[in-house]
């Protein structure tokens, strides 16, 4: 197996050689902006589709320019090294693939202006993140969900996953596969790495933006194809943390954990503790199409091979 490459300083080269000094303004800081995307393969057609690809790089350039961080080339230049670089690891098998736009001068001090940014890119394998057969065990987190007041929640700031990352093992330590962050409200934000969407009487209900969730992707796709397929209302509302107990059905969304029931809250079932009917029915929409499998979302797909 060839070694795998990577994009740093306007190069590809091999992973092990992709290294940033000690000094690296965004490794103290965190001051960098990242993206998780991922490269879908299909067995049958043996064909890698990269899901939202422009979208990905959209969200990458807004979190870029909230945290005055320049790119240092366009959009268009950012999806076509990104694509390279798949094109060049040649994996046939599911990927996440990882950019970072950061504050590369090696300098300390704390600021955000007047420091070099720079661009790098880089891929790993990546099956399932959370089990989204069975469905995933939650507890709710005592860390809380940082405020938008605090450091831009729309941003995916590297930073930032410090308080996601605590929540995680938090939960993890306490027998959970993922936590529940409330917000500073004590309403539900979102999990460490997904957004939260709850069923109660045919009626779909997420957070929105107000409760300091990152605005998910994943979480607008599953909006779409509940639009166009299911006949379920949508609601965009704050959610109370008891609403979770005796909701129908409970699922998370994100590029890592794609559709993932969840089973069980606080130790207290959610309906029968088992995959919701209606969650499992999207799950299968989301997985046909991210593996290229229904040609009406062909426009949420860029073809590798
Ligand atoms: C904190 C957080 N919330 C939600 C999501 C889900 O977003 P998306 O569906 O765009 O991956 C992610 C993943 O990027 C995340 O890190």
């Amino acid at each position: 197996m060839n070694s795998p490459i990577a994009y740093l300083n306007n190069e590809f080269m091999e992973l092990k050689d992709a290294k940033i000094n000690i000094v690296t303004h965004a490794f103290n800081y965190g001051t960098g902006v990242f993206e998780g995307i991922r490269g879908n393969w299909n067995d049958q057609s043996e064909q890698l589709y990269i899901f939202k690809l422009e979208e990905h790089v959209e969200r990458i350039f807004n979190s870029a320019k909230i945290m005055r961080l320049d790119p240092q080339i366009t959009k268009d230049q950012m999806c076509q090294i990104l694509i390279e670089l798949v094109k060049k690891n040649n994996y046939r098998e599911d990927i996440y693939i990882r950019p970072i736009i950061y504050k590369s001068s090696e300098i300390v001090g704390l600021r955000m202006h007047d420091l070099d940014d720079d661009f790098l890119a880089y891929i790993v394998p990546f099956g399932n993140y959370l089990d989204p057969n069975a469905g995933i065990h939650c507890g709710v987190s005592s860390i809380r969900r940082i405020d938008d007041s605090m450091v831009p929640v729309r941003a995916k700031v590297t930073g930032i996953y410090v308080n996601n990352s605590m929540a995680k093992t938090e939960a993890v330590l306490n027998g959970y596969d993922e936590a529940i962050m409330l917000n500073m409200d004590g309403h539900i934000s979102e999990g460490t790495g997904e957004n939260i969407v709850i069923i109660k009487n045919n009626t779909i209900i997420s957070p929105t933006a107000a409760d300091n969730i990152l605005e998910g992707l994943t979480l607008e796709a599953v909006l779409e194809i509940v639009k166009n397929h299911l006949q379920i209302n949508i609601e965009r509302r704050s959610i109370d943390r008891s609403e979770l107990y005796i909701a129908d059905e409970v699922f998370m969304t994100g590029t890592a954990a794609h559709v993932t029931p969840v089973v069980s809250i606080d130790k207290i079932n959610i309906g029968n503790g088992k995959p919701g009917l209606l969650s499992k029915k999207i799950q299968e929409i989301y997985f046909s199409i991210i593996r290229g499998e229904n040609d009406q979302y062909s426009k949420w797909l860029k073809k590798i091979y």
